[in-house]
């Protein structure tokens, strides 16, 4: 069970990342030396928002952090800049991506988030990598099977996520040589449905977790994909972090 953890406790990494960034950004601007001094609200450069704002979470440019891997030319084209834009200002809710816009409690303007949205756009994607792909749209519009969806696990997933997704040591196919459970009830809590389905829709190149289209002999389809998210949305606990969670 202590492999169940490792996911859990990067999701931890990540929340301290949040309140420690939250703290800075409410620390008032130092006089700046002379004249120049710029205001936070005046900042409209994509490099210098991401760093302060995106940075903790998602890392560095986009890449190897320990929330979903923006810098990724799939899932900008799955996600689109109208959804980035949408996400960014309002967060998710009861997840550990904060809101920034201050119509949502956040720090900044409508503006720096529209250059947010559009500067991942600019920076990172790129069509000739999603050319010809037909990506399956951002929100599912089918309902889950549960069952369905461990049969769908079992080719797309267990291989690399063990048959109950319960993880591997000494994974060949990871980047740190392990894989977490995706299946523990904390991890679970952590996560939305939609963040489910947009790491196997775009995956995690940065860790070495394939897209939809996987390494099996047919892409998923949004059914199979809508199915494993509902089997493994049934695992989350209601209370997570308890050893002896209640059976559902
Ligand atoms: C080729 C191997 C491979 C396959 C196939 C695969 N994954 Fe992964 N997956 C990984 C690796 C490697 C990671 C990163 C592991 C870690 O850091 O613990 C990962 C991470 C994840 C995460 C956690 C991501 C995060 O950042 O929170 C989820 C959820 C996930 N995979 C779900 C799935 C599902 C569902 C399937 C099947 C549709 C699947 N994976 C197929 C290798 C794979
Ligand atoms: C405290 C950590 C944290 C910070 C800081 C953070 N994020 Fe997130 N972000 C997350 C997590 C965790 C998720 C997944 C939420 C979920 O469960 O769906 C996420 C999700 C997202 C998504 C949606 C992914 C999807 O499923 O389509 C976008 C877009 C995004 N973040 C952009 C940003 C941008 C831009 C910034 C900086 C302005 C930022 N985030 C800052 C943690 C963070």
């Amino acid at each position: 069970m202590r492999l169940a953890f490792l996911s859990f406790a990067s999701l931890y990494a990540l929340a301290l990342a949040g309140l420690a960034l939250v703290g800075c950004s409410r620390i008032p601007g130092r006089p700046g030396p002379g004249p120049e001094v710029v205001r936070p609200e005046e900042v409209l450069d994509f490099p210098t928002l991401y760093k302060a704002n995106c940075v903790a979470c998602h890392g560095e440019n986009g890449r190897d952090g320990v929330a979903i891997s923006l810098a990724n030319p799939v899932y900008l084209a799955f996600a689109g800049e109208d959804n980035l834009r949408h996400i960014t200002a309002n967060g998710v809710s009861g997840r550990l991506m904060p809101p920034f816009a201050r119509s949502a409690g956040g720090m900044l303007t409508d503006q720096q988030i529209g250059v947010l949205a559009h500067g991942m756009m600019q920076q990172w994607s790129k069509q000739e990598v999603v050319a010809g792909l037909s990506i399956p749209q951002y929100r599912s519009t089918l309902t889950g099977d549960g069952a369905r969806g461990q049969q769908a696990f079992g080719i797309f997933c267990a291989r690399c996520h063990g048959a109950a997704g319960e993880g591997s040591i000494g994974d060949a196919k990871s980047k740190t040589g392990k894989i977490g459970s995706i299946v523990d009830g904390s991890y679970l809590a952590l996560i939305s449905d939609q963040g489910l389905r947009s790491i196997m829709i775009a995956g995690r190149p940065d860790e070495g977790m394939p897209d939809w289209r996987s390494d099996a002999a047919q892409p998923m389809t949004d059914q199979q994909i809508t199915d494993v998210v509902a089997w493994l949305a049934a695992k989350r606990s209601l209370n997570p972090g308890q050893p002896y969670p209640t059976q559902p």
